[in-house]
C-alpha cells in the first residue's frame, strides 16, 4: 500500500496503453496531480512519467485482486477489450475478455469497496432493430456483434451492481473515437484514423466501408474530457446507470476524404469493401445525446472540420520530427 496521505486518489487504468487508455493517463496526470495512478495493460505502451506500470492480464483475478488491495485502489477506468472486427474473428476470446474482465472488475471492487468505476460500451450495443437516425437514449438494442453483445450485457451488469451492491458504476456508449497519438485496435470505425495516416503517407485510401455508411464519430479529447466529467458528476443527476448515449458528429467516408481533400487538394479516396461493412450497416447513423447534455452538462467541443485540423496538424508534425 502507498503512502497515501488521504487526499490522494488512488486511481487504476486497466488497458492503459490503449487508444484510450494511454490518453486518459496523461491527460489524469497532468490535470488531476491529486491522483496515483496505476497503469496495467497487457503490454507496456506509451505510459505517462509518474504513472506506476504494471503487467496485467485482467483475465488474471488474482493478480487483479493483489494489485487493487496492494495499491489500496480507489478508482477503475477498466477500458480493455476486444473491439468489434478482431472480436468476430474470434467470438469466445472477445466474449471471455469483455465479460470475464468486466466481472473481475465488478466482484473485486466490491470487495475492496472501490469508490468509483467506469466502464466503456458503445454504438455497437445497438443493432438493426435501433432506429437508424437519432437514436434515443432507451432504444431497441440487437447487437449483432460478439462485441456488442458483450456491450449490452455489460451495461446491464454494471446497473446491476449499482443496484444490488450500492457500487458507483458510470459508463459511456462511445461512438468511434479518432485520435493520433495511439491507433485504435481492431474497430469498425478505423478507417476514420488509417485515413489520415495514409492522406499524409501516399495522398491516397482504399476504405473499407462504402463511401456512404454514415457513423457517429468523436475526437479523443472530447471522449477523454466526456469521460472525466462523467465520473467527477454529481452521482444524484445520474438518471442512466446502463450508459450514456454521447456523439459529437456523424460523417461518412465520402465527407471525411472531402474535408481532407479541402486541405489537400490531391488527396484520393477509393473503396474495397470488406466484412467491416456488414457491421457498420447493422449500427445507427446519429446518436441523440440529449439525456447526458441535460444529466452533466456534456458538450462537445470538436466537430468534423476541427477533427480534421487536429488530425493533419498533429500526424504532419510527427512525420517532421521523424525524418
Ligand atoms: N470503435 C468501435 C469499433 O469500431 C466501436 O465501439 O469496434
Amino acid at each position: 500500500m502507498h503512502n497515501n496521505p488521504k487526499e490522494h486518489t488512488v486511481t487504476l487504468i486497466i488497458g492503459s496503453s490503449g487508444q484510450l487508455g494511454s490518453e486518459l493517463a496523461s491527460t489524469l496526470l497532468k490535470e488531476r496531480p491529486d491522483k496515483i495512478l496505476i497503469c496495467c495493460d497487457l503490454h507496456q505502451g506509451p505510459a505517462p512519467d509518474g504513472a506506476i506500470f504494471e503487467t496485467l492480464d485482467v483475465l488474471d483475478q488474482s493478480k487483479l485482486e493483489d494489485m487493487i488491495r496492494r495499491h489500496g485502489v480507489q478508482e477503475i477506468y477498466h477500458l480493455a477489450a476486444m473491439l468489434s472486427a478482431k472480436g468476430e474473428q474470434n467470438p469466445a476470446m472477445a466474449w471471455r475478455l469483455n465479460m470475464e474482465g468486466l466481472l473481475n472488475v465488478l466482484e473485486l471492487s466490491v470487495k475492496y469497496g472501490v469508490g468509483r468505476v467506469f466502464w466503456p460500451s458503445s454504438i455497437a450495443a445497438f443493432g438493426p432493430g435501433t432506429p437508424r437516425d437519432l437514436v434515443p437514449q432507451w432504444p431497441v438494442m440487437d447487437p449483432r456483434t460478439v462485441y456488442g453483445i458483450s456491450k449490452l450485457s455489460g451495461e446491464l451488469w454494471c446497473q446491476y451492481y449499482v443496484q444490488r451492491f450500492g457500487l458507483d458504476v458510470r459508463s459511456l456508449r462511445y461512438p468511434g473515437i479518432i485520435s493520433w497519438r495511439t491507433p485504435p485496435g481492431g474497430g469498425t470505425t478505423d478507417y476514420a484514423v488509417e485515413i489520415f495516416h495514409e492522406a499524409l503517407r501516399c495522398g491516397a485510401y482504399t476504405s473499407f466501408l462504402q463511401a456512404h455508411t454514415r457513423l457517429p464519430m468523436m475526437y479523443i479529447d472530447d471522449a477523454v474530457r466526456a469521460t472525466l466529467e462523467l465520473m467527477q458528476a454529481d452521482g444524484e443527476r445520474l438518471s442512466v446507470r446502463t450508459s450514456y448515449n454521447i456523439t459529437a458528429m456523424s460523417f461518412t467516408p465520402l465527407e471525411l476524404a472531402e474535408a481532407i481533400q479541402r486541405r489537400l487538394p490531391h488527396f484520393q479516396i477509393d473503396y474495397r469493401v470488406d466484412f467491416r461493412q456488414a457491421i457498420a450497416d447493422t449500427w445507427p447513423a446519429v446518436i441523440d445525446d440529449q439525456v447526458a447534455r441535460d444529466d452533466w452538462g456534456w458538450n462537445h467541443h470538436f466537430d468534423l472540420s476541427a477533427l480534421v485540423d487536429e488530425m493533419l496538424t498533429n500526424l504532419a508534425a510527427i512525420r517532421e520530427r521523424q525524418r
